[in-house]
């Protein structure tokens, strides 16, 4: 049997550990990834720290960018040699924190030529997040092809609450394509420009003690669309609460983080958004759970083996900035990321690291 190396987290806030673990064939539909480029995000360390839906000793990681080089049968758009991205998670098999990745092709996608692998490997998570989020929780529709009319809430507000955050600029970029008119975003100052040029008509302070009043009176006394990107009771969820009005949709992306991890706490986590805010009476809150989002045939079949290649080709979405975590060794870099995560050092930027040349 051969076998590979996968990072793992062994258990709640112990360093991460290097292991060999099989390396599975690929089956029908399936291709073998060596996996080149990843990106490490909040939920790993949500699960290092936190044990969130982990049964430890677990691979880490679901961003992949790599090489495609062992085809299953019925494989029908991929070949041996392409470069690929895509979003595992499901099993170990997928996870992107190991040398060798089997994977369902539809999971996966052809890097454009304009883009480097470290580019394409912020994508995947945060894309699928902001389709499934947009179109279960906020209800909106992004049909593909796009249409050529606007769509129905064109121009009502939709505010992006973390809008800096990986998935809050994919967000914006992709609201905007979809020809919503009205976003409305929340981010540090340093970030405010750049979150403008990605379609956010203004961008707000979360940090302002003003901001309730100041998000209404921009948006003309009601916001009808929410989506926290943030998912922090106190940071994000109480002041979401404090202006949501009747009928308003919310979705907070779980899980609700009431601690966070920090080099000397334990992380606390939730499950219910309703429960973690005094909201008004009609107000529609929802925790997104993007791990469902394959009971939408059009996203199985297309999201990323499709959309999301094209949307980074035609230069429609932009890639995250990026900072490489450097290491001499694979354990090296993935406890860099996580470290980087726990001290809380990410502002706009996804941290990518190599896996294998
Ligand atoms: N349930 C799901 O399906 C799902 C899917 C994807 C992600 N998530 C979760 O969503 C969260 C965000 O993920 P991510 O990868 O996008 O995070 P990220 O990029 O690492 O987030 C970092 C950003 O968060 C911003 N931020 C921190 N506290 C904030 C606050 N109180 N208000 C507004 N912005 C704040 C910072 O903004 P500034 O730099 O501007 O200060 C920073 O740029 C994580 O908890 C993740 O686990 C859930």
């Amino acid at each position: 049997m051969s076998t590979h190396a996968a990072v793992v987290s062994v258990a709640i806030r112990a360093p991460l550990d290097v292991i060999q673990i099989p390396t599975v064939k690929p089956g029908d539909g399936e291709v073998l990834v060596k996996v080149q480029w990843t990106a490490s995000t909040p939920l790993d360390l949500h699960q290092n720290d936190g044990s969130l839906l982990v049964n430890h000793p677990q691979v880490l990681g679901s961003g992949i960018a790599g090489i495609v080089v062992e085809l299953g049968l019925q494989v029908k758009n991929l070949k041996v040699g392409d470069q690929v991205f895509g979003f595992g998670w499901r099993e170990q098999k997928e996870k992107a924190h190991q040398e060798l990745a089997t994977v369902p092709e539809y999971l996966l996608g052809k890097i454009p030529a304009n883009s480097t692998p470290q580019e394409a490997v912020t994508l995947p998570n945060n894309f699928v997040t902001v389709f499934h989020a947009v179109t279960t929780d906020l209800e909106l529709p992004l049909p593909w092809p796009r249409p050529s009319s606007a769509p129905e809430h064109a121009n009502d507000p939709i505010l992006i609450w973390g809008g800096s955050s990986s998935v809050g600029q994919y967000a914006l970029q992709i609201l905007r394509y979809y020809g919503y008119t009205n976003l409305l975003a929340t981010a540090s100052k340093t970030h405010h420009e750049a979150l403008k040029a990605y379609g956010a008509r203004e961008v707000f302070d979360y940090r302002d003690p003003e901001i309730s009043s100041k998000l209404l009176e921009a948006a003309g006394g009601e916001i009808p669309f929410v989506l926290d990107c943030i998912g922090s009771k106190n940071g994000s969820i109480i002041p979401i609460s404090k202006f949501a009005k009747k009928r308003a949709k919310v979705a907070v992306l779980l899980p609700v983080i009431i601690k966070d991890a920090s080099e000397t706490e334990a992380p606390e986590y939730g499950m219910s958004v309703e429960d973690s805010a005094n909201w008004a009476e009609g107000v529609v809150s929802r925790g997104v759970r993007t791990h469902f989002y394959l009971k939408n045939g059009l996203f199985k079949d297309k999201l990323q083996s499709e959309i999301m290649p094209t949307l980074l080709a035609e230069g429609i979405v932009r890639p995250n900035k990026y900072r490489i975590i450097e290491g001499k060794t694979l354990k090296e870099r993935a406890q860099g990321a996580i470290d980087a995560l726990r001290r809380k050092e990410v502002s706009g930027e996804r941290l990518v690291w190599r896996i294998s040349e």
